[in-house]
């Protein structure tokens, strides 16, 4: 086999077979396939797009170019992905309800991408805690304690990260069929039988548009489907954030809100229709309204949060960490509200600009490899609809010098638009399969 045959082939619209793919996605892996040759692949493959078929293929291939874990637990296997929003810290109280209700949860997260934060930025907020565990220890935390959120090893996929840093200088990070093999590559890999996937729609999303999202989230399920694991996607809302926080500390706050003292909220509502939706793909549970009743039971009894303690603790972190989280989480060196310009309601929140607002103030990444600041971020963000009196604060921002602040302020204030009424949409859009 070789490479301009297969490239030569997406060009021309026909089908590369599985074995081509697999070949290709090996080259890819082992450097063994040029950067060139893998620009043209993704080129063509963005330009001219795949076969449902092609798109399975593609995306077993890649899977496949590295380790996939294989479990022997006695309980469902299953897992959870987002497409990525603002305050959208879901896993973080998922994983540990879905292993209180019986499952294991052997969770590959990411960092945060563009203006969107990741899990694992958020899990390493707190003090002591390092996402970067070795094989063993991951296998020995999904199975003694249920859950583990932890970044990829460099043996997972690597066909993905080889071609996620060539679209990325290609222009061809857009593809829907390059996204669907890249997100369920990494997912797949670390070997669950069901899988729910939280497709976001708004500002804050990576889709903006509903048509997007939901030809991603289409794509997503059918090719998670086809590779052999039992995948639905709820499309969920991203037109203001999910928490009332953004930022790494400043969410892991609000989820440990809702482990010790829960109270519904649009992140409790999204997180239970995930899960319900998830028991009933593993066969746990027959009827999504059941499930969702009996997954809420462990937030009440504390015992989501005993499974959280217990994970941090395993990655480095404090002992007794959901006790005593209030002292042990970092504080940034400004903390001040951002007063309303106007008296009204609150119309409308730029999920991006939010984002991005985070990212300027350190806590998120320009550039690659980058540190960041756990600290910064917004707080007690205020949901559309809510009436202000000028001056009333819409949220909290929390920076790490008064210069900082004064930027994120601005940008916060950009994001906001404060009128005569708001018609925030249904928070759970659609569902996928
Ligand atoms: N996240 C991924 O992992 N891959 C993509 O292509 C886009 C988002």
């Amino acid at each position: 086999m070789d490479a301009p045959r297969i490239i030569r082939k997406l060009r021309d619209r026909e089908e590369p077979t599985q074995a081509e793919l697999n070949w290709f996605a090996r080259g890819l892996a082992s450097g063994g396939v040029s950067d060139a040759q893998a620009g043209a692949f993704a080129m063509a493959a963005c330009v001219n797009g795949l076969s449902e078929d092609a798109r399975v293929a593609l995306t077993l291939a890649m899977r496949d170019s590295g380790d996939v874990l294989e479990w022997d637990l006695p309980g469902a296997v299953i897992d959870k992905h987002s497409t990525g929003g603002i305050g959208d810290c879901t896993s973080l109280l998922l994983a540990p309800m879905l292993a209180a209700a019986g499952a294991f949860v052997p969770m590959i997260s990411g960092r945060g991408l563009g203006h969107t934060g990741g899990t694992l930025d958020k899990l390493e907020a707190i003090p002591g805690v390092s996402t970067d565990v070795d094989e063993a220890r991951f296998r020995k935390m999904t199975r003694d304690i249920g859950c583990a959120i932890v970044s990829a090893a460099s043996d997972m996929a690597p066909a993905d990260k080889r071609l996620y840093a060539v679209r990325d200088v290609t222009s061809t990070v857009e593809s829907v069929d390059l996204i669907t093999a890249s997100i369920l590559s990494k997912k797949l890999a670390a070997g669950p039988e069901a899988l729910i996937l939280d497709v976001k729609t708004g500002s804050g999303a990576f889709m903006e548009s509903l048509e997007a999202s939901t030809a991603l989230a289409e794509a997503l399920v059918k090719t998670a489907n086809g590779a052999g694991c039992k995948t639905a996607a709820l499309i969920t809302d991203m037109n203001q954030p999910l928490a009332p926080a953004a930022g790494n500390a400043l969410e892991v706050a609000v989820i440990m809100e809702a482990l010790t003292a829960p109270k519904n909220s649009r992140l409790v509502e999204v997180t239970l229709a995930l899960g319900a939706e998830l028991l009933v793909l593993a066969g746990i549970e027959t009827e999504a309204e059941t499930a969702a009743i009996k997954l809420s039971e462990p937030l009440t009894s504390g015992k989501a949060a005993e499974i959280f303690d217990r994970m941090i603790a395993e990655m480095g972190g404090p002992k007794d960490f959901a006790s005593d989280w209030k002292r042990r989480l970092p504080e940034a060196n400004v903390i001040r509200e951002i007063p309303a310009p106007t008296a009204g309601v609150v119309a409308a929140l730029n999920g991006r600009g939010i984002g991005i607002g985070v990212v300027h103030m350190g806590g998120g990444r320009l550039k690659g490899g980058e540190r960041i600041d756990p600290s910064v971020g917004y707080s007690e963000i205020l949901e559309l609809g809510t009436r202000v009196v000028k001056g009333q604060p819409l949220a909290r921002l929390h920076a790490a010098s008064e210069r900082a602040a004064q930027e994120a302020e601005k940008a916060f204030l950009a994001s906001v638009e404060i009128g005569e009424a708001a018609s925030p949409g249904s928070l759970i859009v659609a569902k996928v399969g």
